[in-house]
């Protein structure tokens, strides 16, 4: 027994180092943790339970039956994060630069299925090579076995990528199909074809960071969701939004206890400036109604007209989505509209409950917009809130104009409660612009045209530019006085619960992508 023990021991030593010491070393240079340090970091101390240790690689071609690591470049397994089980793999790209072979796909599917089983969020942390060259398409099949499990999952349990080293080719299929994507600044990149292929095909001169580096998906193409700093950072970040999520679309959000008091936020009612065209913050009122500190922004850099992101309110996780009059003066334009319906489904699809700020002046216009598709990507954030059965609660606190008043989680598409602040303005557009479609006759005979458009102006604002005619149809719930806001939504979001919405049974709805 002693003997087979220590032959045991001794394949985990070697498990444990993976390509070996001197590429360990290589790894560490870099800035960049190994693929156990990272899950030794992301999981709660000690809970970490490996499996496929000992796999290998079955490639035969180009002498690579010499060259065997056990665990083939990637570990799997389970453990706890805040107390709750996770699935977690983590490439290794000490062995083969991480790539991905035909059991190191294996090893992926194989946690996924038991993640799928047993209802509980999968986190890949990704450092890999792309397929391994040697096995032809029996890499890239693994690849196919992998996007076929994450798109069965998803919906299912919620599913994070962390990108913390190279993530090309066909591989960035993976993390795109999941739910989060958070990209390591200066030691990741993501992209289909890399800087030589782009100079083959379109002579166009560009480095890996510029392609597909953190910022550039941050900012421009909103693959990803979250930049973070280095490894560490990463890491934390991973654990920070699991802490707002549910295990599974069976489950409800892990909530904390939360005792009701007074909640008087005395400092909102000076954010909302008395010009109806001045810009303030809106990160300012969402900081002023959820519990202190508990925001956690998502998708910062892109489309920054609109805000998306996880707090608590009186204990609670919820999702929030908020127009910010800072950018674009809050428009919704192709990149928010979708950026926002993405956030939604998400919510929806885990049982995170709605809080919708309101403050849109209405649709981006222009020839930009109108050809890449403002229609359908508009579409999408209505779909995406009308097929919404979580609770979902909006306040109107300055502009609602036109079909973004309908799209921004209105009364017409199945909000459960609507408040507005008294200095909503719910109407058809702006009271000048209004003035100068409606009077244009009016103002064009008058001596004094400024005047008349002033006049006019006045006269469109008194009747329409305030929530009271919203609230007389019963189309506003109620306008507050936002020092209450805060309890009124903590009231609000307890009273919903419970809520159960039963749709038509059908396949599924076909969301305009
Ligand atoms: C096998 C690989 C590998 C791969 C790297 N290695 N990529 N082995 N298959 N895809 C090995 C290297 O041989 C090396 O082995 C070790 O990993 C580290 O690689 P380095 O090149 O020394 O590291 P670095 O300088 O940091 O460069 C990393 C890299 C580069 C940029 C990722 O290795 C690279 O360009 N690799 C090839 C990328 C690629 O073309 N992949 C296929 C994409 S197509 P030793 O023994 O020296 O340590 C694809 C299709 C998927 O993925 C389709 C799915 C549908």
């Amino acid at each position: 027994m002693k003997n087979k023990l220590s032959i045991l021991n001794q394949k985990i030593e070697e498990a444990k180092l993976g390509g070996g010491e001197e590429r360990i070393k290589k790894q560490h240079s870099k800035g960049k943790l190994t693929a156990r340090e990272r899950i030794h970091l992301l999981l709660d101390p000690g809970s970490f339970e490996e499996l496929g240790m000992l796999v290998e690689h079955r490639s035969v071609d180009f002498g690579m039956e010499r060259q065997k690591f056990l665990g083939d470049g990637v570990v799997t397994g389970y453990g706890k994060i805040h107390g709750r089980l996770v699935y977690v793999f983590s490439q290794d790209f000490t062995v083969f630069g991480g790539s991905l072979s035909e059991t190191h796909a294996e090893k992926i599917v194989k946690i996924m299925d038991l993640a799928i089983a047993n209802k509980a969020p999968v986190i890949g942390l990704n450092d890999s090579g792309g397929a391994r060259i040697q096995e032809g398409v029996n890499s890239l099949g693994g690849y196919a076995d992998i996007f076929y499990k994450n798109t069965i999952a998803s919906g299912l349990v919620p599913q994070i990528s962390a990108i913390m080293g190279p993530c090309a080719g066909g591989a960035v299929y993976s993390p795109a199909i999941t739910d989060f994507t958070i990209m390591v600044d200066q030691s990741s990149y993501m992209f289909v074809t890399g800087p030589n292929v782009v100079k083959t095909v379109t002579n166009e001169e560009i480095t890996s960071e510029e392609l597909g580096g953190a910022n550039t998906h941050a900012s421009k193409s909103g693959v990803t969701h979250l930049v973070a700093a280095n490894d560490k950072d990463c890491i934390l970040k991973v654990r920070k939004l699991l802490s707002y999520l549910p295990q599974s679309c069976d489950h409800k959000t892990p909530d904390i206890p939360y005792e009701l008091g007074e909640e008087l936020r005395e400092k909102i009612g000076e954010i909302i400036p008395d010009s109806p065209n001045q810009p303030y913050n809106i990160n300012d009122v969402i900081e002023q109604l959820v519990d202190q500190d508990s925001f956690f922004e998502i998708h910062k850099k892109f489309a920054d007209n609109i805000v998306v992101g996880f707090a608590r309110i009186g204990g609670k996780s919820i999702g929030i989505v908020a127009n910010q009059p800072m950018s674009l003066a809050g428009v919704l334009d192709v990149d928010s509209s979708r950026k926002a319906a993405r956030f939604v489904r998400f919510c929806d699809s885990f049982n995170i409950p709605l809080l919708v700020l309101v403050d849109v002046p209405g649709f981006l216009p222009g020839t930009d917009q109108e050809w890449n598709g403002i229609i359908v990507n508009g579409a999408k954030l209505l779909f995406a809130f009308s097929e919404a059965t979580v609770p979902r609660v909006s306040l109107i606190v300055r502009k609602a104009y036109g079909g973004a008043y309908d799209v921004m989680n209105s009364k017409h598409i199945g909000a459960d409660l609507n408040y507005a602040w008294p200095t909503a303005e719910v109407a058809v557009m702006g009271a000048k612009g209004a003035s100068e479609i409606i009077f244009r006759k009016e103002i064009k005979e008058a001596s004094n045209t400024t005047m008349m458009l002033e006049q006019k102006e006045t006269e469109y604002a008194e009747k329409f530019a305030h929530p009271y005619k919203a609230a007389g149809r019963g189309f506003i719930d109620e306008v507050i006085d936002p020092i209450l806001t805060r309890r009124k939504l903590i009231r609000a979001f307890r009273m919903l619960e419970n809520k159960k919405v039963q749709r038509p049974l059908k396949k599924h709805g076909n969301i305009p992508l």
